[in-house]
């Protein structure tokens, strides 16, 4: 059977050479030396300010409060076709998510649904897009989506969980986004260290703020704090791993590109591959079929060799009765769960299990 997902995390050595200056320094959280390392090569990477966090979902929580502070009723907008966190991040922070469609061509947020409900005025606070798949939108879906959030003065953040490393057709990176980025480490994402993540942002007092919400609250001073400040500090230990990863990082993506490459050349089904996936970080191998039907065959042929995921279940249909759906529902991504089906991936993906998952999948 090939495992859906089968994670490697850097030789101990490395991780244990980074870890080496937290342990001459002795300071094994609250930004220290492998931390504050790790936010600035990621920084430099990018082009942004970075907060190294313990979860993309706690980054998602911390982004949202230093965006809104403690006043959080009001709506946040975001797909439908996303992953849980997107929606229980907003749901903590005291908000209520209307979910959005996404657009069949791309998998994203729909721009021009976006558009017509923030037109519509409203209570929507914060828009969330989503990098479904660890795929960075084409730039000009990426620019209707900033251009209407801020003719409607609504923060844009971008939930790009498994995108950390995609470059946008326009040579943007992954983490220059909208007004914050997110992206996870955890240890199914292409960047894999266990549990983490990162949050991005330009604007250098929206970074303090990010600084302020993960470390409880707390203002320097300690005299002041938010009602919803969080712990999500990076400890040393993930940060040396997570500095580890990062020097191998660019070979990673290489070879998960070329592996989906040829899994693309392979696969002789009648199937749509996601628009910009050549730009993917490849999470994992998202294929859509003209059908349900199909989708359900592959499923059977793979069920005994190769072991699949079927994503995203549009958050709707699993936490119904904390969100919203527009006017209309959310058609494209119900249809988007029904025909797609998710195929492994890994760093040392071999051709010859390249060439089991394309014969698995069928013609
Ligand atoms: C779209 C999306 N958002 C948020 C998350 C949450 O990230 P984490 O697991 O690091 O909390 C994930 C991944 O699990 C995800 O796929």
């Amino acid at each position: 059977m090939i495992r859906f997902q089968r994670p490697q995390l850097p030789p101990s050595a490395v991780i244990d050479n980074y870890l080496g200056l937290s342990r001459e320094a002795r300071w094994f959280s609250n930004g220290g030396p492998c931390s504050q390392l790790l936010a600035e090569r990621l920084g430099e990477r990018v082009g942004a300010f970075c907060t190294p966090v313990a979860s993309g979902t706690l980054g998602l929580m911390a982004a949202l409060t230093a965006l809104l502070g403690d006043r959080t009723e009001g709506i946040a907008l975001m797909p439908a076709f996303t992953f849980i966190a997107t929606p229980q991040a907003a749901v903590w922070a005291g908000l209520r998510p209307l979910l959005l469609d996404s657009d069949p061509a791309h998998w994203h947020l729909d721009p021009a649904g976006l558009e017509a409900t923030l037109a519509k005025g409203g209570e929507a606070r914060v828009a969330i897009a989503v990098s479904a798949f660890g795929t960075p939108p084409p730039a000009a879906v990426r620019e209707r989506w900033e251009a209407a959030c801020q003719a409607a003065g609504v923060p844009l953040i971008v939930d790009s969980a498994a995108a950390f490393g995609a470059v946008a057709d326009d040579g943007v990176p992954t983490g220059a986004q909208g007004d914050v980025e997110v992206v996870s480490f955890h240890a199914t994402k292409p960047f894999a260290i266990g549990e983490g993540g990162a949050v991005f942002t330009r604007h250098r007092e929206l970074h303090e703020q990010i600084e302020r919400q993960i470390n409880f609250g707390f203002w320097p001073d300690h005299l002041v704090a938010s009602g919803r400040g969080l712990n999500a500090k990076m400890s040393e230990l993930h940060a040396a791993t997570a500095l580890a990863v990062l020097d191998e990082y660019d070979s990673v993506l290489k070879r998960r590109r070329a592996a989906a490459a040829d899994l693309r050349a392979r696969v002789e089904a009648p199937v749509t591959w996601q628009r910009e996936s050549e730009r993917s970080t490849w999470q994992f191998a998202p294929l859509l079929f003209a059908d349900e039907g199909r989708r359900e065959q592959a499923l059977a042929n793979c069920a005994d060799a190769v072991e699949t995921r079927v994503y995203y279940r549009p958050v709707g249909q699993l936490i119904p009765d904390q969100v919203d759906v527009t006017e209309g529902g959310t058609p494209n991504a119900e249809d988007l769960h029904r025909r797609l089906l998710c195929l492994p991936m890994a760093n040392d993906l071999s051709a010859d299990e390249v060439a089991t998952i394309a014969t698995a999948v069928g013609a």
